[in-house]
């Protein structure tokens, strides 16, 4: 078969990039858009809640299509659900009337596969489960279709996926941040540019998030090296530790401190990061996963909890 013919019509409701895990607020979106077919916008008004008989309220969702391939009427039509990144995606039946309008079809049905990663596996795992009539298959990717409230063993997996040498070398690169911000505070937070996580909580997800992003997405050495290297030449680790956060962690996965901060996420005015107020709320609301220190020989500081 030939890929023109297998591909027919993708609609991406965003972005598509598949996560190991629920990325938790670090969201890899550093030049995706040169990586999509189309990065055109769409929007459709969508029902803010299919269940409700009651409430009719809509918001005006986003989303992509390509159709260069598309087999008009009947074709398959490959549904990619984002999930943690900028535009959420809730795949239903709407689109196909604007699709039926925009090709003048009546009474078509086509073949719906979805697509996801990490949350959005999970998505379309889900959303295959409960719409069987509605969808001819779906790939969940790394499907987090397991959500589990304190997920201790995150904190495990990325110390053994460190190493014992890195593992040790990033504990105690945790005690001495703890001791820190315990007697100079200002002075650490400033070492991060990081002022504003005036909560100690906010600060210590930072870091810990910091370390656990390089190891989940392959990026062990250059966390690692720099630090196992400054420990053996009894440099300060705090001071390496910051050039890593500062130099690699936020320019390469794009990241804003501000997300890290609560007084940020509780603030409705929408700007450029409102999704990581967006995913948050999904989070705490729904899929939870909490990567909190795990009782014992733990990576980041046991002051990260639900509390
Ligand atoms: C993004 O792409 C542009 C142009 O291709 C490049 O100049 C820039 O360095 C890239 N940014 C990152 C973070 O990779
Ligand atoms: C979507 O809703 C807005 C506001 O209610 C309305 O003005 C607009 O015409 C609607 N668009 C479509 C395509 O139905
Ligand atoms: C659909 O019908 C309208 C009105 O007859 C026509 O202008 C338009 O070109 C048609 N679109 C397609 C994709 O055939
Ligand atoms: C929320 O953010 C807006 C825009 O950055 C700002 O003007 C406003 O003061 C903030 N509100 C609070 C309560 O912090
Ligand atoms: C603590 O962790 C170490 C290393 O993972 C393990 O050998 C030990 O059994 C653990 N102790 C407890 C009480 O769980």
């Amino acid at each position: 078969m030939k890929p023109a013919s297998l591909l027919l019509l993708f609609l991406f409701v965003c972005f598509s990039y598949v996560f190991a895990f629920i990325p938790h607020r670090t969201l890899l979106r550093n030049n995706l858009s040169k990586d999509c077919l189309t990065n055109k916008e769409l929007w459709f008004n969508q029902t803010l809640d299919h269940y409700s008989p009651y409430d009719h309220r809509e918001f005006r969702q986003r989303y992509y299509e390509f159709l260069d391939y598309f087999r008009s009427p009947d074709g398959p039509i490959f549904l990619v659900i984002g999930g943690e990144e900028p535009c959420i995606g809730i795949p239903n039946d709407y689109n196909a009337d604007s699709l039926n309008a925009k090709w003048n079809r009546t009474g078509v049905e086509n073949p719906w596969f979805v697509f996801g990663g990490s949350y959005a596996g999970a998505l379309s795992a889900w959303f295959r489960l409960k719409f069987p009539h509605l969808t001819c298959g779906s790939l969940a990717s790394s499907a987090v279709v397991h959500a589990i409230q304190d997920n201790t063993k995150f904190d495990q997996q990325v110390g053994e996926s460190a190493g014992p040498e890195c593992k040790a070398v990033l504990q105690e690169t945790t005690q001495l941040i703890e001791t820190k911000l315990a007697t100079n505070g200002k002075a650490l937070r400033a070492t991060f540019n990081a002022d504003d996580l005036v909560f100690d909580g906010d600060f210590l997800d930072y870091m810990a998030d910091a370390a656990a992003t390089a190891i989940q997405y392959g990026y062990a050495d250059i966390l690692c090296n720099p630090m196992v290297e400054a420990k053996k030449a009894g440099m300060d680790l705090v001071d390496a530790y910051a050039k890593y956060v500062k130099e690699f962690y936020v320019v390469f996965f794009s990241v804003n401190v501000k997300g890290y901060d609560r007084e940020y996420l509780k603030n409705t005015t929408i700007d450029d990061d409102s999704y990581y107020r967006s995913w948050w709320f999904q989070v705490c609301t729904e899929v939870a996963n909490f990567q909190v220190a795990p009782s014992n020989d733990s990576i980041r500081s046991s002051k990260i909890d639900t509390k």
